[in-house]
């Protein structure tokens, strides 16, 4: 099953395609994370997207582009996928339509005054990169991740100015993209504000319907 994963700055893709890919054995492929790693990597790529993602803007088609197709043909993704934060544009999507057969995309739709909340209370591991959040995903230890020790962050992006300018961007660029896959009669919509275990109850029926 080759997945795509849609909605705003945290609706909680992330969230749900760790939980999907878990269950259903297939890679969940974040560009988001992918681009974080080569930053911290320092690699050419990573910085030239640095400007980008701390300003709150996507990272040119170009670059994107690249990194899907080559993640695509990897061995792993045989057997399906789910894209978190890919496709983002119009030209992202057709270019994906050229390199591979999709069977449905998840919107995950969630009201901006939660997205507000949850951004602000997401803290992610510095080492790991494990995500937590304040209000609904604590730690054991304050500051602490669970799983390596490593000192919990809040990301670069999510100060509110930054969240203020992805929003605008998902409106203006990503938003679009319900429509174009509701043409080719891909789209599911499911409501991301329920806890995590309902989300994920309505997203494995929308894959499943
Ligand atoms: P990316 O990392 O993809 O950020 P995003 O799309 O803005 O998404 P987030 O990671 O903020 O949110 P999410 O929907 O995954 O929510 P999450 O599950 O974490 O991209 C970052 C940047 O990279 C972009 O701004 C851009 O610059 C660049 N980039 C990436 N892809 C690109 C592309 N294709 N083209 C161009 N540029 C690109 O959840 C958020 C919080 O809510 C968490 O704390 C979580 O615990 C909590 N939560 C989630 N769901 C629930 C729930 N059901 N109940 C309770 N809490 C929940």
């Amino acid at each position: 099953m080759n997945l795509i994963f849609l909605g705003a700055p945290g609706a909680g893709k992330g969230t749900h395609a760790e939980i999907l890919s878990r269950e259903i054995h297939i890679p969940q492929i974040s560009t988001g994370n992918m681009i974080r790693e080569a930053l911290k990597s320092g690699t050419e790529m990573g910085l030239k997207a640095k400007a980008y993602i701390e300003a709150g803007n996507l990272v040119p088609d170009e670059v994107v582009i690249g990194i899907i197709r080559e993640r695509l043909n990897r061995d792993d993704c045989k057997n399906g996928f789910i894209l978190d934060g890919f496709p983002r544009t119009i030209p992202q999507a057709e270019a994906l339509d050229k390199m591979i057969r999709i069977d449905r995309v998840i919107d995950i739709e969630v009201p901006e005054s939660l997205i507000l909340r949850r951004l602000s209370g997401r803290r992610v591991c510095g080492s790991c990169g494990a995500s937590y959040n304040i209000h609904t995903r604590k730690p054991k230890v304050e500051g602490v991740c669970d799983t390596c020790g490593g000192t919990l962050v809040q990301r670069k992006d999510d100060q509110p100015e930054t969240v203020k300018a992805r929003l605008k961007v998902y409106h203006e660029q990503t938003e679009p993209l319900t429509g174009y896959y509701k043409k080719q009669g891909k789209l599911r919509t499911v409501h991301g504000s329920d806890d995590t275990a309902a989300t994920h109850r309505d997203i494995l029926n929308a894959v499943e319907a």
